[in-house]
């Protein structure tokens, strides 16, 4: 008798672990005192998260990515670059510049995404991508365990804003999954690593994912997973490593046969997916061969890379992940002896990524597990069984923090700072407030947090006074509650009345619900 039928009588009900990648997602589950990965299709252990509309069909995963070769413009991928973000953010700006697909300002701020259906454009909004995707994955988990699923745990970069966290979150509600968590993944593939390890070790998960770039440091404890400090860049990917290749690529071919195909979107969507798989290939071989068919007007394209070579386009983007590991140092407030060991995720594989790390932490091992693309997936499903009541060899706690300082604007226009970052989550902090007039009417809250400078304002809350007081009499409590999924819920208690109102951030209520369009406009 497994594990989970010691506890439920009812196998009906598994809780599964889902890492939404920027290029890939995976789904597994705790079961038979192991954790499974659940395949899409025959034998495929990840589904690319991708989602192609054609005049007739939707199609998600393996299928949709198949159509990226004849119909680039309407097969859409990299939605996690684009969920909870703002229209006029810079990366933003900079992956519609790089995407083949059409993407436009909803007019409220929030990017959506146009495709050409039956002649007319349909804008979509990251969520209801990204939903599509998780309700395909939650299909395919109930075909595979033969019962209907629900529960899940979701991973996110650790550096995903509170709107962010609030949008995949979102996003997999609407696909009718009951989302059990919202873990971390570097915290997710620590669960999974840490699993079997009996004594303390102190490890240092780095994770180069297509999209993000996550570094923690976690202590494993004999079973207890502790995040010490995170640093990451979510506008810093391995995707940055893949457009460098498909514009040496582009380079390489217009020398040698006097051909732009820079603006033929199927062009370049081959070479993408060439320039990833070379990119693989040279984590382990020093070169990596190209050999594409009729790539454009009928010529072939036939080349090699050198890892010296691939080094070389990226010098840079290398060197970015180095000033951030010693930031992780000093907020951890350790030195690169306390380091036990370095895992390496994703991207994090390639050799000069393993050079780059030794620069600053000298003499400590670096492993690269074998299923490190996995490891993400595997801690979710670990997590989801924990939290649905399955006990788990081994397991027995795990304590995560706040990534971004959270505070609200002072009358004066100050960052006022109520949740520090490396504050351990859950947390709840309460701070009062006066009018700063008497009678005022209204009561105007800025809740901000903070990214840089000016700090990202998360929402307005406007609250009526009633009745009104003069300013000294402290009128309103702030009440900021940071859940174990890292999200924001804020709440006033009015000091008078004593009513409690909860109030939520501007994206919480966003709708996944796509936007019928007007006439199709010409696809460039
Ligand atoms: N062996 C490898 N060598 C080089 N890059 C790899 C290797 N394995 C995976 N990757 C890269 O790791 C990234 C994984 O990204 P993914 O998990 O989809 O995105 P994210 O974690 O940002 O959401 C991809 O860009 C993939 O090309
Ligand atoms: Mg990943």
């Amino acid at each position: 008798m497994n594990n989970y039928e010691r506890k439920n009588n009812s196998p009906k009900n598994f809780a599964i672990g889902i890492d939404i990648g920027t290029m890939n997602g995976r789904v597994s589950v705790f079961r038979d005192g192991k954790v499974e990965i659940i395949p899409h299709g025959t034998d495929l252990r990840a589904i690319p998260c991708c989602v192609a509309f054609t005049d007739t069909n939707e199609h998600i995963g393996n299928d949709a990515k198949k159509l990226a070769e004849t119909n680039p413009e309407n097969v859409i991928f990299n939605v996690k670059r684009f969920i909870g973000r703002e229209f006029h953010e810079t990366s933003v700006q900079n992956d519609i510049k790089r995407v083949p697909f059409h993407v436009k300002d909803d007019k409220n701020g929030r990017p959506q995404i146009q495709v050409a259906v039956n002649g007319k454009m349909k804008g979509y909004y990251p969520e209801k991508l990204s939903s599509m995707v998780f309700d395909q994955m939650k299909k395919r988990a109930g075909t595979h365990l033969n019962c209907s699923v629900k529960d899940a745990v979701i991973t996110v970069p650790a550096y995903f804003t509170d709107f962010q966290r609030q949008a995949t979150k979102n996003a997999a509600t609407s696909a009718g999954l009951n989302v059990l968590r919202i873990i971390n993944e570097p915290t997710a593939a620590a669960i999974a690593y840490g699993l079997d390890i009996k004594d303390k070790r102190t490890i240092l998960f780095f994770d180069l994912g297509a999209g993000a770039f996550d570094a923690s440091i976690i202590t494993c404890d004999n079973g207890t997973i502790e995040v010490k400090a995170t640093v990451g860049d979510s506008h810093y990917g391995s995707e940055d490593f893949d457009n460098r290749i498909v514009n040496h690529f582009v380079n390489e071919f217009e020398n040698t046969h006097e051909k732009d195909l820079a603006s033929n979107p199927r062009a370049l969507s081959r070479l993408r997916v060439a320039a990833e798989l070379a990119k693989h290939t040279l984590s382990s071989e020093t070169v990596a061969d190209v050999n594409i068919e009729s790539l454009f007007e009928d010529t072939d394209f036939n080349t090699s890379l050198s890892r010296d070579q691939f080094e070389l386009i990226c010098a840079d983007l290398f060197q970015k992940p180095k000033k951030q590991l010693r930031a992780l140092l000093v907020d951890a407030e350790m030195k690169s002896a306390d380091i036990d060991e370095i895992v390496t995720i994703g991207c994090g594989s390639l050799p000069k990524i393993d050079d780059l790390i030794k620069e600053v932490f000298t003499g400590i091992s670096i492993n690269k597990p074998i299923n490190h693309e996995e490891l993400v997936v595997c801690g979710a499903a670990i997590q989801a069984a924990v939290l649905s009541g399955v006990e788990v060899d081994g397991f027995k706690k795990v304590s995560d923090i706040l990534n971004f300082t959270l505070g609200v604007k002072s009358p004066g226009s100050r960052f006022i700072r109520l949740i520090e970052r490396k504050t351990r989550i859950p947390v709840q902090v309460a701070m009062k407030f006066h009018p700063e007039v008497d009678y005022q009417p209204f009561l105007t809250i800025t809740v901000l947090e903070e990214h840089g400078v000016p700090q990202k304002v998360l929402g307005d809350i406007n609250y009526a006074l009633i009745p009104q007081t003069p300013r000294v009499v402290p009128r309103v409590e702030v009440i900021f509650e940071v859940d174990a999924d890292g999200v924001l819920v804020v709440s006033l208690r009015d000091v008078i009345t004593r009513v409690l109102t909860s109030v939520s951030t501007r994206f919480k209520d966003h709708s996944v619900i796509e936007e019928e369009g007007q006439a199709a406009e010409p696809v460039q």
